[in-house]
């Protein structure tokens, strides 16, 4: 067992019309119920980590859990950096991925979505070759995930969706291993407004596959938000109203296609939370923090399982 870049595990998930779970991370209850999920389900698995995951349980734990868990299940893994450089401008952007490349990270992303293209090719540029030269791979991002929901005209959503006339020359220019787009998704637990129909842009990514033929797609903003959960967290005490996420079959459909790496992190802390305020409910007497996180954790395999299984289509893919 080692850690893997995501170079083989795209290649058969683009031919296998599958794609793979990127689940983010952020302490040991949450990466345990993830990686014995896929040790179940004989599924290949990305753990991402973000800015706020390393500046919350510290770089070095995250990865030490991660080492852990590899020799626990035995299973090979893909250690992410997700959305790096975000909020930085590109010299610190550019330090956060040499120092996630540096630190054993066997891929990065480097969001550089929010500048002007040629911005975004210099920075994206300068980060894959240092992480090539050592043996890691790239993410990048191309369009603006957030705020579609808000967006008030045809005109501005398309102005936030990925422009198809510009993945081949950034793809070309930038030599990066795969490109997340914006096609209506976004991140969070409120992704449409209620009553609004959830939609994705299918035909922009039939176009960009058309163009980039073979080339790994990405997914972010890719939770489900499934409303049993919402109900649950409600019905213990949490505030979730109008909590609307991405049909699984919108999912399903995205991974048949070009979608090779869809990630998921709401639909996590959803479950996670969930099961938290349920419990404490259920069992007032109980302070024991093993009591709740073992309920947690169980409940957070079993949605992973469900994903793996139902929406990306990667079990027994090793
Ligand atoms: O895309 C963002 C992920 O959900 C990570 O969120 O930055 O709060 O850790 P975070
Ligand atoms: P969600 O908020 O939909 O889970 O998206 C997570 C994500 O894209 C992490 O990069
Ligand atoms: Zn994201």
């Amino acid at each position: 067992m080692a850690l893997v870049t995501t170079k083989d595990m795209f290649a058969k998930a683009y031919a296998g019309k599958y794609a793979i779970g990127a689940f983010n991370v952020n302490n040991m209850e949450i990466v345990q119920a993830i990686t014995e999920a896929a040790l179940e389900e004989k599924s290949p698995v990305i753990l991402q980590v973000s800015a706020g995951a390393r500046k919350y349980a510290k770089p070095t734990y995250l990865t030490k859990l991660v080492e852990a868990a590899m020799l626990d299940t035995g299973l090979d893994m893909a250690l992410h950096l997700d959305h790096g450089g975000a909020g930085l401008n590109p010299d610190q952007a550019f330090e956060e991925i040499k120092s996630c490349v540096d630190g054993g990270f066997s891929s990065v992303m480097i969001d550089g979505s929010h500048y002007s293209l040629a911005e975004n090719i210099e920075l994206t540029k300068r980060c894959v070759e240092y992480a090539h030269a050592r043996g890691v791979v790239v993410e990048a991002e191309l369009g603006k995930l957030s705020g579609i929901e808000d967006a008030v005209n045809v005109a501005e959503e398309d102005a936030q969706f990925t422009d198809p006339n510009e993945v081949e020359e950034f793809v070309t220019k930038t030599g990066v291993d795969s490109l997340a787009i914006a096609i209506g998704t976004s991140h969070g637990a409120f992704k449409f407004k209620p009553g609004q129909e959830p939609r994705l842009r299918f035909d922009i990514l039939e176009d960009i596959q058309r163009r980039l033929p073979n080339f790994p797609i990405v997914l972010h903003g890719a939770s489900s938000v499934m409303q049993d959960w919402v109900v649950k967290v409600n019905n213990n005490g949490g505030k979730m109203p109008d909590a609307i996420g991405i049909p699984e079959d919108m999912l399903r459909q995205a991974a048949a296609m070009a979608v090779c790496k869809i990630n998921i992190d709401s639909d996590l802390r959803l479950v996670m939370t969930g099961s938290i305020r349920e419990y404490f409910n259920m069992k007032p007497d109980h302070f024991d923090p093993r009591q709740y996180l073992t309920y947690a954790r169980a409940n957070v395999k079993e949605l992973v399982k469900h994903k793996i299984r139902n929406v990306l289509g990667s079990s027994n893919r090793i």
